[in-house]
């Protein structure tokens, strides 16, 4: 069976970065270019393949103004981490696969506690817990270097029987302002591109659409343990410009000028 593959870039992207395992090459660059290419030829070649796609956002947390002021975040330490896990939430797998990031070296979130029940949690990472994601996750190619002053949103989870009351909500907002204090200037985050309550409460937080990422995960027999897959991240045309102040380091990665 032949695959109809989505574009992976559209006159409206370009292909910034492509990323296998921990290594990743701009898409404009040779070794990029060839990726792309020898990926797109193999997927075509074979049905052994399963793509995801990502929404990528980004904002900017000097520009939100409201911040609720009755949310107390506490960061996250390695006794939230276990109380957490002795959650009835702890079985769903997205839950769980957020507290995995803990045993993978991530250290920076925040959890909204309310008389010691959770109510809301989210990691904010930065450049080392990317790399640490980067070496122990097979998602590590969704987790490129981003530059000084960025950080990534990730795994955000409102607990059951707390959902559809505005927590996320007003968690995101206590959370920029604890963006603003670490003195990060731009959050990026993507939402898998089926997660239409989340794709609804990021962009009625303000988050503007920045891009994709695609992903494609090869299901190679004798070769599974490998979890061999490449990401291609894709920005929108005019994102630069839109947001004046960030610029492309010489090896690819978003910089962010302090302004
Ligand atoms: C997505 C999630 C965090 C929303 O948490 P929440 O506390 O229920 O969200 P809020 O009550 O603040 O809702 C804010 C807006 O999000 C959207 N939304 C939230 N849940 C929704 C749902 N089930 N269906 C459609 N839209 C939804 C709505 O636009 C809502 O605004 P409205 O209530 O005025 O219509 C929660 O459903 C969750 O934890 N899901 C599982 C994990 C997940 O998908 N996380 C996101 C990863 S990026």
């Amino acid at each position: 069976m032949e695959l109809t593959l989505p574009a992976t870039a559209t006159p409206a992207t370009e292909i910034q970065r492509v990323c296998i395992g921990s290594t990743s090459w701009r898409g404009d660059s040779f070794i990029g270019a060839a990726v792309t290419w020898l990926l797109q030829f193999a997927a075509r070649a074979t049905d052994r393949v399963v793509l995801q796609r990502f929404v990528r956002f980004r904002l900017r947390p000097a520009t939100v103004a409201s911040v609720p002021q009755d949310i107390r975040l506490t960061p996250i330490t390695a006794e939230v981490i276990e109380q957490l896990r002795r959650h009835p939430d702890a079985a769903q797998a997205n839950f769980a696969s957020g507290l995995a990031f803990w045993n993978m070296g991530v250290r920076n979130g925040f959890i909204w506690m309310e008389n010691g029940e959770p109510l809301c949690f989210q990691w904010q990472l930065t450049d080392s817990d990317l790399a640490a994601l980067r070496r122990h996750s097979s998602w590590g190619n969704l987790y490129p270097p981003l530059g000084p002053g960025m950080a990534q949103r990730e795994k955000l989870w409102t607990f059951s029987g707390a959902r559809r009351k505005g927590i996320a909500s007003r968690f995101a907002a206590a959370m920029l302002a604890e963006a603003r204090r670490q003195g990060v200037t731009t959050l990026v985050t993507h939402v898998s591109a089926d997660n239409v309550p989340a794709l609804a409460l990021v962009e009625k937080s303000g988050w503007t659409r920045s891009g994709s990422i695609v992903r494609y995960e090869f299901d190679i027999p004798l070769f599974r343990w490998l979890r061999w897959s490449v990401a291609l991240h894709c920005e929108n045309r005019g994102v630069r410009s839109q947001h004046q102040s960030t610029k492309l380091s010489a090896n690819g990665f978003i910089e962010e000028a302090v302004s």
